[in-house]
């Protein structure tokens, strides 16, 4: 049986993080609900060790998020985080309460002291930073576990109980900002589950394309491909798989960035798939005419993307023997585990109307369990181009939604010019590595020029730029002014109809990193 880990989920904003941080470990993770797993389940699927994520609750009202104390008799390591931590000591008979006084709640980086003779911390510096998030303190530790972490305000950070193989850390270790965090959790996995390390890329690829062609058989296969990295690297790997039974369904929007189509054309070139590109710009561009509303342009690309899919589809003469391939990736599927909400989304119907989908033997979602970073490490494996894997994230509906106001066919070619600038200057001024996703907007904003000798009144451009892990909070990019300057000064000499630039200065939260 493969080794795995479970994350199991109380509402803590890191949950992903920690199956990532297990994964970068070589050991499987998956993230469940702490209220859709029960004990027995958890004995059935052998996991070698369970993580209790963190939670925004206190393990001391009614209605927070419990674990069943039967978790502790399976004989599985626990690792608790955070309220994970505080959960496992309640559940044990210790007390947790709310701090009495401010020194005890702990929030940002905290100098923190290990005992390095427990196996959590074995080989560590006894001293080190860690990442604290917490205003409930543990006033009383249960019976039979040590105190293996403090800091100045708290006695008790870390607790252990080592026969039983249990410990908790009021501290974040799978957040960078925790030094050694990295270290600790792969104590956790090598010195305390005592796993071998064997999940890799290569290995899941070649059991990925194994399964499925066995599964496939001599069936065929549709795919919707973006054209995103997620999509490209399920194409790349049922290509693998089964060659010349793949339909890859490209349909181009026309909000594309710059040679965007014919990149991920001629990236499929040298296997021997089926590729049908479908030049739907005139039937979206239609649709979008005179919509100046965001979420009205991201459901009108939605729905006309499954609507050309399915003309496709319906050309295709699907049988019962067939397939329907997506790129749903982990992220899609996890949802927060606190509250009642279902674990796993159906993605299924996304697409296709379900009338459509049942037509099909089977929908294939192979990437359903993958993180970002991994998808890339996959494609790469496959030998997909860098320039594909490594993309930074371009959303569904593209540039539809980076033209503020009504989207025009004049407006996508201003916009694709200036960003595509944007783009080659970024990437000639070695900034790559800051800048996490960059590009440019086209505003409904009109002002005065000078060029020549003449005056001007055209559009306004706004570049954006934005450093970060996860999407969910950014920081603007500080960007050199003198790149800056180059990509100012080349935009409005070469693209008509801009005469000025302006660059967003502002993070995530208070702005979104897109402007719709
Ligand atoms: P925001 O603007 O919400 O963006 O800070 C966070 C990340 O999500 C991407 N994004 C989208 N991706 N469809 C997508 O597939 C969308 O409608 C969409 N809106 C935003 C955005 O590019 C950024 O990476």
């Amino acid at each position: 049986m493969e080794e795995k880990i479970l994350v199991l989920d109380f509402g803590g904003q890191y949950n992903q993080l920690i199956a990532r941080r297990v994964r970068e470990q070589r050991v499987y993770a998956e993230i469940r609900a702490y209220n859709r797993i029960t004990p027995q389940e958890i004995q059935a699927a052998g996991y070698k060790g369970i993580i209790f994520t963190g939670g925004p609750n206190s393990v001391y009202l009614d209605d927070s998020p419990h674990v069943d104390p039967a978790v502790f008799k399976l004989g599985i390591p626990v690792l608790g985080i955070c309220y994970g931590c505080q959960l496992m000591a309640h559940t044990l008979g210790g007390l947790v309460t709310a701090a009495q006084d401010d020194s005890a709640r702990e929030y940002g980086k905290t100098e923190t002291c290990y005992d390095t003779s427990c196996a959590l911390f074995k080989g560590l510096p006894q001293q080190g930073i860690s990442w604290m998030s917490h205003g409930d303190y543990m006033a009383k530790v249960p019976e039979g576990f040590a105190l293996v972490g403090h800091t100045k305000a708290c006695p008790n950070v870390a607790i252990a109980d080592e026969k039983r193989g249990f410990y908790g850390v009021q501290f974040h270790p799978e957040v960078n900002h925790t030094q050694y965090g990295a270290d600790m959790i792969r104590n956790f996995l090598y010195e305390v589950c005592h796993v071998k390390g064997e999940w890799t890329m290569d290995d899941f690829c070649q059991r990925t394309v194994t399964q499925l062609r066995q599964k496939i058989g001599q069936g065929r296969v549709l795919l919707a491909l973006s054209g995103g990295v997620d999509s490209s690297v399920l194409a790349a790997l049922l290509a693998e798989a089964v060659g010349d039974q793949l339909t890859a369904v490209f349909v181009d929007h026309g909000c594309m960035r710059k040679n965007e189509g014919d990149e991920v054309e001629s990236a499929f070139a040298k296997w021997n798939i089926h590729f049908v590109r479908v030049n739907a710009q005139e039937r979206f561009l239609n649709k979008l005419k005179g919509v100046t509303d965001p979420q009205a342009k991201r459901r009108i690309i939605g729905a006309e993307f499954g609507y050309v899919f399915l003309d496709e589809a319906l050309k295709f003469g699907i049988t019962k023997e067939d397939f329907f391939a997506q790129g749903t990736i982990y992220p899609d599927v996890i949802e927060s585990g606190a509250g009642d909400a279902d674990v796993i989304k159906s993605h299924h119907n996304k697409l296709l109307p379900k009338e459509v989908v049942e037509q099909f033997q089977e929908v294939l979602e192979p990437l359903d369990h993958l993180f970002k970073d991994e998808i890339r490490q996959l494609g790469r494996e496959l030998g997909l181009p860098e320039y594909l894997v490594s993309r930074q994230p371009f959303p569904g509906p593209g540039l539809a939604i980076r033209i503020l106001g009504d989207v025009t066919r004049e407006k996508l070619d201003i916009l694709r010019e200036a960003d595509a600038i944007f783009r080659e200057e970024i990437a000639n001024s070695g900034c790559t590595d800051i800048c996490s996703q960059y590009f440019a907007v086209l505003t409904n904003a009109k002002s005065v020029g000078v060029m020549g000798d003449g005056r001007t009144y055209e559009n306004t451009l706004v570049l954006r730029s934005v450093t970060t892990d996860d999407f969910m909070t950014a920081e603007w990019t500080r960007i050199p002014y003198d790149v800056l300057d180059r990509v100012s000064v080349r935009i409005v000499n070469e693209v008509p109809h801009i005469n000025r630039i302006v660059y967003d200065i502002t993070s995530k939260p208070p702005a979104t990193v897109e402007w719709e």
